[in-house]
């Protein structure tokens, strides 16, 4: 299994294109389809305390920001990400280069909402993110996790026919749990596949209550906007998770 500084070093070369992209590209993804679910669940944020876990390059601290949390922490593993979200911060929002699976900096019950947006998938340990998340949370404080739907997690392809449209896609190996390699924008990087069940029973042992399940699909809106969602009528490409810390 590659070890963190390989996963790390995944990152590094990400981090370009992965910046310029998000800051520069039409974001599909992000924009028309998972953000309006990440907000929602988040609801109202003003003078709340978040932390974002996996922050990337900062895109969604900053918009919890410009919604009126009063301090946003987003941590993440790649310094080059951060170095790009400091270039960006306003005041309310604060980066740390730290790997998530040890929350050990930062005191109990601290934060009333952690998030968790597209990282969890990539983590070897994501029980060790669980436990940590559930000590950092305040009681009653929610952990919204935004995760690759294990079913598309499992493989990736689309079978297509001998003109290249798409006819349906791949699932197999779904209950084989271990590293998946993908291309993303041209550059190798790993992630880690596991099943619905070994999720959500991770999410109950740990102690959470699961509030909410969401499969995002597109609405008739947003694929006007972003048409290339279009794979997101047919097959559920993601899912959030909405859990509380009772
Ligand atoms: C798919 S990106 C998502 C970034 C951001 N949340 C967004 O939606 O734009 C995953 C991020 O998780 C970070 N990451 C991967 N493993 C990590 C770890 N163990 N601890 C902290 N961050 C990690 C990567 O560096 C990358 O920035």
């Amino acid at each position: 299994m590659s070890d963190i500084n390989d996963l790390m070093q995944e990152w590094i070369n990400l981090a370009p294109v992965w910046i310029k992209e998000v800051r520069e590209g039409k974001n599909s993804v992000r924009k028309g389809l998972l953000d309006p679910v990440m907000l929602d669940a988040c609801g109202n944020v003003e003078g709340l305390s978040i932390l974002d876990c996996g922050c990337g390059e900062g895109r969604f601290c900053r918009m919890l920001v410009e919604r009126g949390a009063k301090y946003v922490l987003g941590l993440d593993l790649c310094k080059r990400m951060i170095e790009a979200a400091q270039e960006l911060q306003s005041g309310r929002d604060e980066y740390r280069v730290h790997d998530v699976q040890d929350l050990g900096f930062i005191e109990d019950e601290t934060f009333d909402i952690v998030v968790s947006y597209l990282n969890q998938c990539d983590l070897p340990d994501f029980k060790a993110n669980n436990k940590e998340v559930f000590r950092v949370l305040k009681r009653g404080g929610k952990f919204i996790i935004a995760n690759l739907h294990p079913m598309r997690s499992a493989i990736g392809s689309w079978y297509r026919n001998d003109k290249g449209e798409k006819l349906h896609v791949i699932l197999d190996n779904y209950f084989d749990e271990s590293e998946r390699h993908w291309k993303m924008l041209g550059v190798e990087f790993t992630n880690f596949h596991r099943t619905l069940s070994t999720y959500l029973n991770n999410f109950i042992e740990t102690g959470f209550i699961v509030k909410k399940i969401i499969e995002p699909t597109v609405t008739a809106d947003k694929l006007k906007e972003y048409p290339d969602l279009d794979d997101e009528l047919r097959v559920p490409n993601f899912i959030v998770y909405v859990l509380e810390k009772p």
